[in-house]
């Protein structure tokens, strides 16, 4: 079987945060543990290669500026993009929530339309248990997402909810064990599914299962560029079966994300059809302010103005140069 490409003119657009606050602050699901924190320079280097690679595969990537909450680095939590609505996200555990503001506030500015559950509509947490495949609603449900937040969610979308029950308690995000690659093609990892819920995924799309030790590397956290796909390294014979379907693999080392739970996408928040807005910067200007080391130094200097006080010696994480001079 080989994959049917559209020939989509239009390039793939991810919005994504920089890791300046990344750390394990606490323990949410069963990755993070305090006395196991990310090294702060490789972590970096990691979210860059990743960024960097993402716009070499011809995909605009937008950033939103750093906040102190440590986990906003995994945008694909933010919440559900659909043409021009933004669903936010409600999530589960209060040391997440104070994240939901400024991706708000973020897709206001972009003039999306925006819409969030009614209050004590439950929890959903984002692209990170949400996929639209074709006119359904793919939400994970079980540790992180609630059932009636699904549905509450595919109606405001006008899309069919198909509820999937999660059961391996380190799978705890749909996006974990689950990639949707095309409209009728998904890798998954069958065992981190209750039965019933496996086999409805199986009779909405042609699923292909990963081995257990490439889905503990996060095999399924993929970011799809068409037919390019970005996957964590250390994941052979994934990249094998994805070859073999006619995709092209990259991959990114994810080690000090995985000490959080995450890997490449969750990092990357696919937008589609970005809105253009009156007040909002253009994107040609998000474009080159982030096209070179500037973009770093602005940064460190000016997006943190605590940051070069901290660190007397700000270098640009892209490229290890002393940043410009300050304004
Ligand atoms: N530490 C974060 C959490 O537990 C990781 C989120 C990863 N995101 C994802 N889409 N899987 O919420």
């Amino acid at each position: 079987m080989f994959i049917q490409l559209s020939h989509a003119k239009t390039k793939a657009s991810f919005l994504m945060c920089p890791p300046l606050h990344y750390k394990i602050s606490y323990s949410i699901n069963p990755w993070m543990n305090r006395e196991n924190q990310p090294n702060y320079k490789l972590a970096w280097k990691q979210w860059v290669d990743l960024y960097q690679l993402i716009k070499t595969l011809g995909a605009q990537v937008t950033l939103l500026k750093p906040t102190l909450n440590p986990d906003q680095v995994f945008s694909s939590d933010a919440g559900i993009v659909f043409n021009n609505i933004f669903f936010s996200s409600t999530f589960r555990f209060a040391e997440r929530q104070n994240e939901t503001s400024y991706w708000m506030q973020w897709f206001l500015e972009q003039g999306y339309q925006t819409l969030s559950l009614r209050k004590n509509g439950g929890y959903l947490e984002g692209s990170g248990d949400a996929f639209v495949v074709r006119d359904s609603l793919i939400c994970g449900t079980g540790f992180r997402s609630t059932l009636t937040a699904a549905y509450e969610c595919a109606e405001a979308l006008a899309l069919r909810p198909e509820p999937i029950k999660l059961s391996d308690r380190r799978f705890y995000h749909l996006d974990t064990c689950f990639s949707k690659l095309t409209d009728d093609l998904a890798l998954f990892f069958p065992k981190a599914f209750q039965p019933e819920s496996c086999r409805r995924l199986e009779n909405l799309l042609e699923c292909f299962a990963v081995p257990e030790e490439e889905a503990l590397r996060f095999a399924c956290n993929i970011v799809v560029i068409d037919r390019d796909l970005i996957l964590p390294s250390g994941c052979p014979k994934t990249r094998d079966l994805l070859e073999n379907l006619g995709f092209r693999t990259h991959e990114v080392e994810m080690s000090e994300f995985i000490k959080a739970g995450g890997a490449s996408k969750c990092l990357s928040l696919k937008l589609s059809n970005l809105p253009q807005s009156k007040s909002a910067p253009s994107q040609e200007h998000h474009a080159n302010r982030q096209s070179d080391c500037r973009f770093f130094s602005w940064l460190c200097c000016k997006c943190e103005p605590d940051y070069r006080y901290r660190r007397t010696k700000c270098i640009c994480f892209a490229t290890g140069l002393a940043p410009h001079p300050y304004p």
